[in-house]
């Protein structure tokens, strides 16, 4: 059995990580593209286009058994898209993490917070109002400003805090009890968003996922390889990546060689 994973840098290591903790027989391929990085701001087509490129890679060169989408931007803007068009079986994150805001509210107020296209997409607002029996309150929150700053490596700093506080006062004070984290570089963020709002349930869909993987179902093998791609170096991947999982080697592709047709 083998996995890939894909985001369009590094913060999809968090999904890779903690899919890596818990099948660790699995094998893991995860490609990063940090040559065309940041996806929060770029259209549907934009990102359905990329996106497609990566699973492509992953599945051409590794023959993976299911593609990951790490990156709640593509997950909201490509999902569709891959689901249609690929023969294997697709995950985003999209749709675990509403299933677990779900489980955890008790006052059905729920606050989605990320880049602007995955709020723009309205993906999570849309699947929580589909899957919720009960009628939801939704808060969505674009913070375009806060993965600059987990790429800068300023996690606990009051730079933050105070942009924290500048995005998410005005949800928080609609009453949400439940908090998603819709953008792969907010999980590093968790622990300063609960010491400002400890009364928030914080949901990581790379937490969220481990279920949608089970049911697919995994095989016991050895040990599994894992490998980390990139489209282009960059020096704030290598310091998140040792940060979230330590020294395995990164490996720089060729745009060129994925956008070809
Ligand atoms: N990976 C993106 C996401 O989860 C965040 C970074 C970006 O804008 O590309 O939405």
């Amino acid at each position: 059995m083998s996995i890939g994973v894909f985001d369009s840098g590094v913060g999809g290591l968090t999904v890779f990580k903690s899919i890596s903790e818990k099948f660790q027989q699995v094998d893991m391929y995860y490609i990063g593209d940090t040559a065309r990085v940041p996806y929060g701001n770029k259209s549907m087509d934009t990102v359905i286009k990329y996106s497609k490129e990566l699973a492509n890679f992953l599945i051409s060169n590794f023959h993976v058994d299911l593609i990951v989408v790490a990156c709640n931007t593509a997950s909201s803007y490509a999902i569709d898209y891959l689901k249609n068009n690929l023969t294997i079986p697709v995950i985003g994150v999209v749709e675990p993490g509403a299933t677990s805001a779900i489980s955890i509210t008790k006052n059905n107020k729920i606050g989605v917070i990320g880049t602007q296209a995955t709020i723009k997409s309205n993906s999570y607002a849309n699947i929580l109002r589909a899957l919720s029996k009960n009628g939801l309150n939704v808060y969505q929150k674009a913070c375009p400003l806060l993965v600059p700053l987990v790429e800068e490596g300023k996690i606990d700093h009051k730079v933050t805090e105070i942009i924290v506080k500048e995005y998410l006062d005005e949800i928080v004070d609609e009453g949400v009890d439940t908090l998603i984290l819709g953008c792969t570089h907010y999980p590093v963020l968790k622990p300063l968003i609960k010491k400002i709002y400890p009364q928030l349930n914080l949901v990581d869909s790379s937490e969220a996922i481990i279920n949608y993987i089970e049911k697919i179902g995994i095989n016991k093998f050895e040990k599994g390889i894992r490998n980390i791609y990139v489209t282009d170096e960059s020096s704030s991947f290598e310091i998140l990546k040792n940060m979230l999982i330590g020294d395995i080697p990164t490996f720089k592709i060729d745009l060129d060689s994925i956008t070809k047709d």
